[in-house]
């Protein structure tokens, strides 16, 4: 027997509260299976006994983890390659030109998941561009979930998360052996700041010049999608990019960005009040 309508109504609602993430009629089935998985975690016995236990005290722990296990986090290494391409070839270079006054870059990873996307960024990084050495880099990655984010910390990845994306050179050279996974150099985990942040609730992250947030505005209805998009604008410097997951647009919900085309990727960035690139 499947989640009652009632229940499913309870969790959703729920859900869209903390996170903002839409749970549309017809997706009773992952909620089931996801809260089947937090049953089993949490030793409660069926889904029926996390939905009791949850209506007794709908503002305790099992809330937050509800929440959390609604989440999808499916990420992987230099997941779609074109936005890395395009970082590499034109958005790092012209960010370097612009702030070699300063030699400061302030970067911003929201919905990091399980660390792949800032770590694949730290790798571009170090790869490519010797020259930021000197500089001060700084990489916040974020998300709502706790359980990724302890995950990304620790930076311990199995075999068939490095086979996703991840190219042999730069796992033999940023990653160790530990028992059967990998685990992240030090000279690699150094250079990320993993932090805790919901993207509907207070805004904790300072100014960047990049921000990339990728592949979660996706689960957000319009409003918050604008009202997102309107404290990124807020954050993002005048000339810095933002890049979305290739699904997602500004386009006909926050008309103070531009998109610019990099390599085969669009971007945006801000607009000045008149309309022009800052
Ligand atoms: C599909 S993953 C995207 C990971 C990575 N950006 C990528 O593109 O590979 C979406 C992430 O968004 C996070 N998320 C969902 N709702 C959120 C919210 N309201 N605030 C912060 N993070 C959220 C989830 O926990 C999940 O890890």
């Amino acid at each position: 027997m499947g989640i009652s309508p009632a229940d499913f109504d309870f969790v959703r609602a729920i859900v869209r509260t903390d996170s903002a993430i839409v749970l549309e009629p017809g997706k009773e089935y992952l909620v089931e299976s996801r809260l089947l998985s937090l049953a089993r975690a949490e030793g409660a016995g069926s889904v029926d006994a996390v939905i009791d236990a949850l209506r007794q005290r709908p503002t305790g722990e099992l809330r937050y983890k509800v929440v959390e296990a609604m989440t999808t986090n499916e990420t992987s290494f230099f997941r779609d390659i074109t936005p890395f391409d395009a970082l590499r070839l034109h958005i790092i270079p012209d960010l370097m030109s612009r702030r070699a006054d300063r030699q400061q870059l302030r970067i911003w990873c929201g919905a990091a998941s399980t660390g792949q996307e800032p770590y694949s960024l730290a790798m571009l990084l170090r790869e490519h561009f010797p020259a930021l050495h000197s500089w001060r880099v700084t990489i916040t990655a974020t998300d709502l979930s706790r359980t990724v984010l302890a995950k990304a910390r620790a930076g311990r990845f199995s075999q068939l998360e490095v086979n996703r994306g991840l190219p042999a050179p730069l796992l033999v050279k940023y990653f160790e052996r530990e028992g059967v996974a990998w685990r992240v150099k030090p000279v690699l985990r150094d250079m990320i700041a993993f932090r805790e942040m919901n993207l509907v609730g207070p805004w904790t992250v300072p100014d960047a010049d990049l921000i990339l947030l990728r592949n979660v505005l996706i689960y957000f209805d319009v409003a918050t999608k604008r009202q997102i998009l309107g404290n990124l604008r807020r954050i993002l410097s005048p000339n810095g990019y933002l890049l979305l997951g290739s699904a997602e647009s500004t386009m006909n919900i926050d008309d103070t960005f531009r998109r610019v085309l990099v390599g085969r990727m669009t971007s945006y960035q801000p607009l000045t009040t008149r309309g022009q690139a800052a």
